[in-house]
């Protein structure tokens, strides 16, 4: 999936053509990792683009940067107004939103400290990352060989540019497999998450979604998807379980700003439920899609109009 080019990024501080957002070979994210960011959707609104989870994913951005110990020179209200001013000024609607924070130039040291913290952000056209036929019908994906990281190696709770190292060793394993998606075990053995998405499953009528202690990425959509649920009379547990619950699941999904809620119809080419997208599934993506598309009230204030 090439990346759409746009007219503008803004790059520490300022807008700056796409052609002209540049970095420079010594820079320290390239060599060691030294890098964080978010994934965030704007959608189409009938007042104009509207953002899912501004707020959570400032907050988010921010709380890496504090666990990679990188300062940045900005506020949360100022990053907020860039990704704001980058949908508008490139004249987007519905997109996705990179915002990226890394390690510059400075020191070829592993003390990520000794070089300077830049900035930038991304915005484009953006589909569904497993196709419209994935969202309806689900996906086939398999238990991965690769192990989510062990929580004493790499911060999993950040969105940290080097853990995606792990992430790309999955999606490369899923793709040569024939396979839509990989879901890691974690150091444990307890099912962790998708290379890029969180996972629930639906067991004789409550759901399940792994803990943070299972080196997930808090989602910000697994944290909507769950208040949704709950509001919708489901038992939500966030607890361990073992690789057998997927294949004896009544239901899988993801979720995830790339994948939103795609339910899962195969895992090792074990069919889950019926095969397609189960009835829990589909009455959470209904509340979920309608939502972000208006046609539910917003009223948790989960849209942010850029307008
Ligand atoms: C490893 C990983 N887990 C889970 C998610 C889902 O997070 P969110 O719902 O905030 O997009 C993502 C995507 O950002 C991810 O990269």
């Amino acid at each position: 999936m090439a990346i759409p080019k746009t007219e503008w990024i803004w790059h520490n501080g300022q807008f700056v053509k796409w052609d002209d957002a540049n970095v420079h070979i010594t820079t320290h994210a390239l060599h060691y990792g030294s890098s964080v960011f978010e994934g965030l959707r704007s959608y189409a609104a009938k007042a104009g683009p509207a953002i899912l989870g501004l707020d959570p994913h400032v907050q988010r951005l921010f709380d890496s940067c504090r666990v990679l110990r990188m300062d940045l020179p900005y506020t949360q209200d100022q990053i907020s107004s860039a990704i704001i001013e980058t949908v508008l000024r490139n004249g987007l609607n519905a997109c996705y939103i990179r915002p990226l924070a890394y390690k510059g130039t400075g020191t070829i040291t592993l003390d990520a400290r000794k070089a300077q913290t830049e900035f930038a952000i991304m915005a484009f056209d953006f589909g569904s990352l497993m196709g419209a036929d994935g969202l309806e019908n689900g996906v086939d994906v398999m238990v991965s060989s690769w192990r989510r990281m062990a929580p004493d190696t790499h911060a999993g709770m950040t969105k940290a540019g080097g853990n995606y190292v792990n992430s790309g060793f999955v999606t490369m394993e899923a793709n040569d497999l024939g396979y839509m998606e990989g879901i890691t075990l974690d150091v444990n053995g307890h099912v962790s998450e998708g290379s890029g998405e969180n996972i629930f499953a639906v067991y004789r009528g409550a759901i399940y979604t792994p803990p943070v202690g299972a080196s997930i990425l808090l989602g910000v959509n697994r944290s909507y998807i769950i208040a949704l649920a709950r509001e919708m009379g489901y038992e939500v547990r966030e607890e361990t379980f073992p690789r057998e619950m997927l294949y004896v699941a009544d239901e899988l999904f993801f979720t995830g700003t790339a994948v939103e809620v795609t339910p899962i119809r195969s895992v090792d080419r074990i069919k889950i439920g019926n095969g397609s997208c189960g009835p829990i599934t589909k009455r959470i993506q209904d509340q979920f899609f309608g939502i972000i598309n208006g046609a539910i009230p917003d009223t948790h204030g989960w849209m942010t109009l850029v307008k």
